[in-house]
């Protein structure tokens, strides 16, 4: 059975996913959070792209026609070198929303919550090089958001402290458009934007669309089931699946 393949480390790329359900609702999909070795955005560059591969080694091995790799982090780290590595099967990765967001600003500020892996890559480098020349970009490295969205504490007043904190310098810049750069924070979506003014920026529906277009033509929709895979605690996970994108599943060990 032929599947697209997901990967994030967590639960952050389930914000792709959703978008991939919605946009090719008949294609089977197979989903690998990597949440043993999380947080990825505090790893060395080396350490990600020994991780990634493993994922995307598993994922084929799994069925996996396409890879979705539903991370910032990885992406940044890794996606040239999967390429290289995988040169049969189309690979979709992400990259820092800075585009839209530049051409979008009215105030000349943005901001982008991101990891700390991603905000140090070159791939981070050249998007800013590239596209955002002529506005001012606070760039806030922000680990937390990742362990709120993880342990389901969004909602806590604990929560929303952390968020404020990490907007707090866009905020008072006049920032007018906040990239979500890392794929845990469209989960926080509600809660950023009761929180700032400006204009939020999740890439996920754009790489459904181009996940639709790197499809091979025998990819035939079927009732087959999504699949769910995780290297952590399969019940947690369930649970995460169920809160965050609505769907109950039966996670794989
Ligand atoms: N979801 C990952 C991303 O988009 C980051 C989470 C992590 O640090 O592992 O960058």
């Amino acid at each position: 059975m032929t599947h697209i393949g997901v990967f994030d480390s967590g639960v952050g790329g389930l914000s792709v996913l959703r978008e991939i359900h919605r946009h090719l609702p008949h294609i089977p999909t197979i989903y690998y959070a990597d949440q043993v070795h999380l947080p990825y955005g505090q790893r060395q560059p080396d350490d990600i792209r020994q991780l990634v591969e493993n994922a995307a080694d598993f994922l084929i091995a799994h069925g996996a026609q396409v890879i979705v790799l539903a991370c910032h982090t990885a992406s940044a780290a890794s996606l040239h070198e999967l390429r290289a590595r995988v040169a049969h099967i189309p690979i979709v990765g992400m990259e820092p929303a800075v585009k839209p967001a530049a051409e979008r600003t009215q105030s000349g500020v943005i901001g982008v919550l991101t990891t700390s892996a991603t905000a140090k890559s070159g791939l981070y480098r050249r998007v800013v090089e590239r596209f955002a020349q002529h506005v001012r970009v606070i760039t806030e490295p922000a680990p937390a958001l990742v362990t709120l969205v993880e342990s389901g504490m969004q909602n806590t007043p604990e929560g929303e402290a952390i968020m404020k904190g990490y907007l707090q310098p866009m905020n008072d810049a006049g920032a007018d458009q906040i990239v979500l750069a890392c794929t845990h924070f469209p989960f926080l979506a509600d809660n950023l934007k009761r929180l700032t003014q400006a204009e939020l920026i999740d890439p996920s529906a754009a790489v459904a669309r181009q996940v639709a277009r790197v499809l091979p033509g025998d990819f035939a929709p079927t009732s087959a089931p999504h699949l769910y895979y995780t290297s952590g605690d399969p019940d947690a996970f369930q649970q995460s699946v169920k809160a965050l994108i609505g769907e109950a599943v039966r996670v794989n060990v």
